[in-house]
């Protein structure tokens, strides 16, 4: 297990984020390109036969990280570092999909953007013959926008000449495709499957036969079919069956052969509804809201319409286009930007407004950080209020405090410092308390008396000695001011 602070080859792990069945996930802070990533961290499975797991990992690691897509969590790096593996790729602050089910169903037109872009992202994959054979909610990710991104090709694999791959003999049931738990080669086919079952999910709420048992296995033992999401959502149209039965047909060629091919059904079914909705916005021109916000056009990847989206898909496996690739580097930097700002303005919000009430984690601290530190280079309004907060945090996490103390004046410094006092974390109490013990009182003088009474309250052994040391100090000018300007006896 990691501990934060702990270094792993040039990245300083900053806390643990998430755990999952065979993983943990850290975020952590890539010291050499000085940005705040998420890794992954694996214990390589020994029981694989084939002999070098190690490998096997990276060579199906390099083939993801290839994959460049506005809707495709980029991976950064990946490698083993003291037997372990990890991936290292880009931070979301927003959750995955799983958590925005737990309230049930999402609105029709939510639903319609998320199926369209998540369906983009498979069918870039697919094209570059990448499959990815885990499709669920909790492998898509959110940023602070909303924008989802296909995360964890964890058991993607290449598919050969013929469009086929060894079947890896892992997934996860619920969405897994019946060719899944039996065949010993599988295509894409598993994966628009399992597409289908997710748009099922999302819609109703629920997933076919309310998770009792996967729909592939029922269908394997004989006669299943996809329930009708009518019957769990009323108000969602007869034609929609049709499109889930196709998707999830047993035999392969049956089943719908493209994923966009299901989306399009999918969304050809549910306009309707749409156009019955508060907010009737076409389904398929329904924007990314990361491009709606924020002033600096040049920075952003305009979302594409759902014309141009099929550009992004390239006709062809061959026809990946080298533009696209950039556009998506360069996408990728500016959400990055986008959701550093969005996490800014919020906790700035509740810094202000709250009179200083400070809401920032630590990984949150860290992402706006990198930018506002920088920020203008990257573009950003930086006021008082955010340098105020900046250097609140950065007393908190003990991380560019004179970087921040610099920038701001002495009663800046004084209100920011005593603000800390408030900290739950004692380390944090101390580093404030070491900088009140040389800074300037405020006329009538401020900090004596609030350190004061921070004391009076005080459990930890160094931030009481600390803190007698700040009024020692202040006593001390106080003590030489009167002297120097008592008149002479
Ligand atoms: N790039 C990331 N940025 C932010 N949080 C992440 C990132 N990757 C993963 N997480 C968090 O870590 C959690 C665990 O992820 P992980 O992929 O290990 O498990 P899972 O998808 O929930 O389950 P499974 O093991 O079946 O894949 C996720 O639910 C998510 O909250
Ligand atoms: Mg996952």
């Amino acid at each position: 297990m990691l501990e934060p602070g702990s270094e792993f080859g040039h990245y300083r792990i900053i806390e643990h984020i998430g755990r999952g069945g065979m993983a943990d996930v850290w975020s952590a802070r890539d010291v050499q390109l000085n940005r705040t990533v998420a890794i992954k961290t694996i214990a390589p499975d020994l029981s694989l036969p084939n002999a070098n797991p190690v490998r096997l990992f990276e060579g199906e690691a390099k083939t993801i990280a290839a994959l460049e897509h506005p809707h495709i969590l980029p991976i950064y790096d990946f490698g083993s570092y003291q037997g372990q593996l990890y991936i290292v790729m880009r931070y979301v602050s927003g959750g995955s999909l799983e958590g925005a089910l737990e309230d049930g169903a999402l609105p029709v037109d939510e639903v319609l953007r998320l199926a369209r872009m998540i369906g983009e992202a498979l069918s870039y994959a697919h094209a570059n013959n990448v499959i990815h054979l885990d499709l669920k909610p909790s492998n898509i990710l959110m940023d602070s926008y909303r924008s989802p991104y296909l995360a964890d090709f964890g058991l993607a694999t290449l598919v050969g000449p013929e469009g086929k791959a060894k079947n890896p003999g892992s997934g996860t049931l619920l969405y897994m495709a019946p060719e899944q738990m039996i065949s010993a080669e599988l295509d894409h086919h598993a994966d628009i499957y399992s597409y289908t079952i997710l748009l099922f999910h999302l819609i109703t709420g629920y997933l076919p036969f309310d998770a009792a048992q996967p729909l592939a296995l029922k269908q394997l033992q004989g006669g299943a079919e996809i329930p009708n999401p009518q019957s769990l959502r009323p108000t969602l149209p007869m034609a929609l069956h049709d499109v889930m039965r196709a998707g999830t047909a047993v035999k392969i060629e049956e089943r719908t052969p493209t994923i966009m091919g299901v989306y399009e059904g999918f969304e050809a079914a549910l306009r309707h509804t749409v156009a019955l909705n508060a907010a009737p916005r076409p389904a398929s021109r329904s924007v990314d809201r990361t491009t709606a916000v924020g002033g600096d056009l040049a920075m952003l990847v305009v979302p594409p319409t759902s014309e141009d989206d099929l550009g992004v898909l390239p006709r062809t496996p061959s026809s990946v286009l080298r533009s696209d690739v950039l556009t998506a580097q360069a996408g990728s930097e500016a959400r990055a930007r986008r959701e550093a700002q969005d996490i800014y303005t919020r906790a700035r919000r509740a810094w202000a407004r709250g009179q200083g009430r400070f809401l920032l984690g630590v990984t949150h601290f860290m992402l706006i950080n990198d930018f506002y530190a920088e920020a203008e280079l990257h573009m950003l309004e930086l006021d008082d209020a955010g340098m105020q907060m900046l250097l609140r945090g950065a007393i908190e996490y003990d991380y560019q405090i004179d970087f921040w103390w610099a920038k701001l004046d002495e009663t800046n410094r004084r209100w920011v410092a005593l603000h800390a006092l408030q900290s739950q974390n004692a380390a944090a109490r101390v580093r404030a308390l070491r900088l009140l013990e040389h800074l300037m009182d405020d006329d009538p003088p401020q900090i004596p008396k609030q350190v004061a009474q921070a004391l009076a309250q005080e459990r930890s052994r160094d931030a009481k000695l600390a803190a007698l040391c700040v009024l020692e100090a202040h006593a001390r000018r106080a003590h030489q001011r009167a002297a120097k300007t008592a008149p002479p006896a």
